[in-house]
């Protein structure tokens, strides 16, 4: 059993570092085209890191910059990228922030950034990839299904988390997006999921990992006892990509180590 994504383009937001980088790589190993995409002029070295790496390994792609936020640049982006590639089969919506704050301190600006990004970032991104998909149909030499989007979202998804209002909202909310959008074209043969990633060692979440105190106390929440690492999700991500999945859609994968089993409870309740 081969996972395969051979013939095929795949974009991934945010993809410069973190759990973004770990699936640009797994997906360029299973044989993709992948296309790099980073927010910012800051974040374009990293990016050209991650595609060094590819391209080392044999792989390719691109890096293109993008704040997923913004409709024009979404839109822009892939013209662009269908004008290189001609096509674009899957879409990974990685990009995420946090901008985290007690909720009576919670500005505007904090809670419309998280959303702008974590949210309608993955609507823009993935109504421009299923116009796409619809445009140009199944094509047997590419992959059983018409196009794949898989949506980054969290534990969060289902764990209320204080002082993080904004974030687990825009997670809460990822989670229809991705059903919906499963039922609206799960007969135009379009897969589309989450992964629900736990505590994966990233800069997203340094303060929980890079102190030992810190470290210890994120293992209490974690019955496996290590933090992820951003290729677990990126094995999940080619898995799910790839017609080995063909029936998969419309679901939530969680891959956190347990914590979704609430630790807390070994001991109590
Ligand atoms: C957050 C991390 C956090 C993890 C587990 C993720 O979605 O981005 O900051 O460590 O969930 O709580």
């Amino acid at each position: 059993m081969e996972i395969s994504l051979r013939n095929q383009v795949a974009i991934v937001t945010g993809a410069s570092s973190g759990i973004g980088s770990g699936i640009a790589k797994s997906l360029a190993s299973a044989g993709a085209v992948v296309i790099i995409n980073h927010s910012s002029e800051r974040s374009l070295v990293e990016a050209q890191a991650v595609l060094k790496e590819i391209t080392d390994a044999g792989g390719s792609g691109m890096t293109y910059q993008c704040d997923v936020s913004s409709e024009d640049e979404v839109v822009k982006m892939f013209r662009d990228v269908i004008s290189a590639y001609q096509t674009v089969d899957i879409l990974v919506n990685n990009a995420g922030i946090q901008k985290d704050a007690e909720f009576t301190k919670m500005t505007l600006d904090q809670w419309n950034a998280v959303i702008g990004v974590n949210l309608t970032g993955q609507f823009l991104c993935a109504r421009e990839a299923i116009k796409e998909f619809l445009r140009r149909g199944i094509d047997p030499s590419r992959s059983i299904a018409c196009g794949k989007i898989i949506h980054i979202s969290s534990v969060h998804e289902i764990i209320p988390w204080a002082g993080h209002a904004n974030y687990a909202s825009s997670k809460g909310a990822v989670r229809m997006l991705m059903q919906t959008l499963a039922q609206e074209y799960g007969a135009n043969k379009i897969r589309v999921n989450s992964i629900c990633p736990g505590a994966i060692q990233t800069p997203i979440n340094k303060g929980a990992w890079s102190t030992p105190e810190a470290l210890d106390s994120l293992l209490k929440l974690i019955p496996y006892n290590r933090i992820g690492q951003p290729e677990d999700i990126g094995n999940m991500a080619a898995f799910l990509a790839s017609d080995l999945a063909d029936y998969i859609s419309g679901t939530s994968i969680f891959i956190d180590g347990g914590m979704t089993t609430f630790e807390s409870f070994s001991t109590g309740g």
